[in-house]
């Protein structure tokens, strides 16, 4: 999507779509002298949160969405969230080529401009993506081009306008990250292996201050990286660790780093799963669709700061090469693990790039991951689940969720849980029994993390919807985009 500013009062606009408030709709279709087609066509409207109804005006405002539940009073976060959304998803219905967000005036509690705008677009870009389906019938939506009015602000010019264009700039980035990691998520992992996530990285190394590389397993073998291998050697794909290097900020300033898991098709291995839905462990690499969809928004708006991204990308396979139930593997920090279930790959593959991460000295350490079940139970598909060593990257993490409504839970991760991953025949086992299996799997990660603040998001519930609507849903880049942006505090 193109977002752009659109400048001059509501009522000289001329588009083909334009979303406003009932009241605003009302002003509009009196001064062309449609009042009384609109109020015909507004019968019967409820005018709360969630309600949009579609009316066709004149030649110059094609058609007018208009946009339940905006008030004069100021009204909550919370409404606002879902009345964007139903515009989102009303604007998405029609097939116009271009439209007007009018909704810039609405007043909400505790918001500012900026917010607003901010979180229109990721609306916006959320519900208007489209996978460009390999069916032979599928239809493009025409809608290309949305512009954001600004309305005037008659004395005070500026300062509410510059925040609106930042705004814009940051995101028309957060759509082009989103889009991509949807993109990798939803490509069939017959086409989205290892290596076409290395091809997809690679062209962020076109920007001069990016540079891209990638560990084949030899290098890996060479650096001890036995759990990672023990995963990938099970297929006839070759693993990747994927290393792409930002420099945006100054040389001495310690970098960020987010890593995900790379699983491009989850079978279990040798615990393989059951039949049912196994298709949806195409969306296993998730976690590594998200942090390249952040590092394009970071490149794409040209970040001052420092970024490395570490993509742990395998393919989890049951053949005669693949690791069994009761293989002990040595991992890049020395530690040595008991594998009782070939099905938890997720946290053997990052636990040596977490390792590796550590070369970077880094500032912070995010890993993403759809690393288990249990956290789908526990939390389900709105939040992902926070775990961190550090309660100020925990909270920093927190709040830029919140901002941009990608939210996620602090979970707990209490020494009492450690306990549960002991083994009689190595350091630890690879899992935690059935009790808290997002807990323990995160416990596991922490003990590869801890040189460096560290926060793990499991994100099996929020990364890709399923039913009706499968698909992957950019999740969490926003919340990591955001994090990023509020480092540099703009
Ligand atoms: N990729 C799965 C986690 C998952 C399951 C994500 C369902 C989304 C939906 C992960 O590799 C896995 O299989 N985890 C196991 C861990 C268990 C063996 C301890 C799980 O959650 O069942
Ligand atoms: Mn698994
Ligand atoms: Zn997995």
């Amino acid at each position: 999507m193109k977002y752009s500013i659109k400048t001059g009062s509501l009522e000289s606009l001329s588009t083909a779509c334009l979303l406003v408030s009932v009241a605003d709709a009302k002003k509009i279709a009196k001064s062309r002298g449609a009042g009384n087609r609109l109020a015909l066509a507004l019968e019967g409207f409820e005018d709360t949160a969630g309600q949009v109804r579609s009316v066709v005006l004149d030649k110059a405002i094609k058609r007018l969405l208009v946009v339940g539940g905006i008030t004069k009073k100021a009204i909550s976060q919370a409404s606002f969230q879902k009345l964007i959304h139903a515009a989102a998803t009303s604007l998405a219905q029609h097939t116009c080529k271009e439209a007007i967000w009018g909704l810039s005036g609405v007043r909400v509690s505790g918001a500012d401009a900026a917010w607003q705008t901010r979180n229109a677009l990721a609306a916006l870009s959320t519900t208007l993506y489209q996978f460009d389906a390999q069916k032979q019938d599928h239809k493009k939506r025409p809608l290309t081009r949305i512009a954001v009015h600004l309305a005037p602000l008659p004395g005070q010019k500026t300062a509410g306008q510059k925040a609106v264009r930042e705004a814009l700039k940051a995101g028309q980035a957060l759509d082009a990250g989103m889009a991509l990691a949807r993109d990798l998520g939803n490509t069939p992992p017959n086409v989205c292996n290892p290596t076409y996530l290395h091809q997809s990285a690679r062209k962020f190394a076109q920007h001069p201050k990016v540079t891209v590389k990638c560990l084949e397993e030899k290098e890996m073998k060479r650096l001890g990286m036995g759990a990672f291998i023990s995963v990938t050697q099970g297929s006839d794909t070759p693993g990747k660790m994927i290393v792409i290097q930002y420099r945006g900020g100054k040389a001495k300033d310690a970098p960020h780093v987010l890593v995900g898991k790379g699983i491009t098709f989850d079978t279990g291995g040798i615990s393989l799963k059951p039949g049912p839905a196994m298709d949806e462990m195409k969306f296993d690499m998730c976690g590594a669709a998200t942090v390249l969809g952040a590092t394009k928004a970071v490149i794409d708006s040209n970040l001052k700061l420092n970024l490395v991204t570490i993509v742990a990308a395998a393919e989890n396979m049951p053949s005669g090469g693949a690791s069994r139930p009761g293989d002990v593997v040595t991992t890049m920090s020395g530690q040595t693990v008991e594998i009782l279930n070939t099905d938890a790959e997720g946290r053997l593959v990052l636990c040596d790039a977490l390792t590796y991460a550590e070369r970077f000295s880094p500032k912070s350490v995010i890993d993403v991951a759809t690393l288990t079940g249990a956290c789908v139970i526990a939390l389900g598909s709105h939040a992902a689940a926070l775990y961190s060593n550090d309660d100020g990257l925990g909270a920093s993490i927190s709040a830029a969720g919140d901002y941009i409504h990608d939210r996620s839970w602090p979970m707990p991760m209490w020494d009492d849980y450690q306990s549960q991953l002991r083994s009689n025949f190595a350091d630890m086992a690879n899992i935690g029994g059935r009790e808290a299996g997002s807990v323990t799997a995160a416990c596991f990660l922490s003990r590869f993390a801890k040189s460096y603040p560290w926060a793990h998001l499991d994100i099996a519930g929020v990364g890709y919807h399923t039913g009706a609507r499968k698909g992957a849903t950019g999740r969490p880049v926003p919340l990591l985009y955001q994090y990023l942006l509020d480092q540099l505090g703009q």
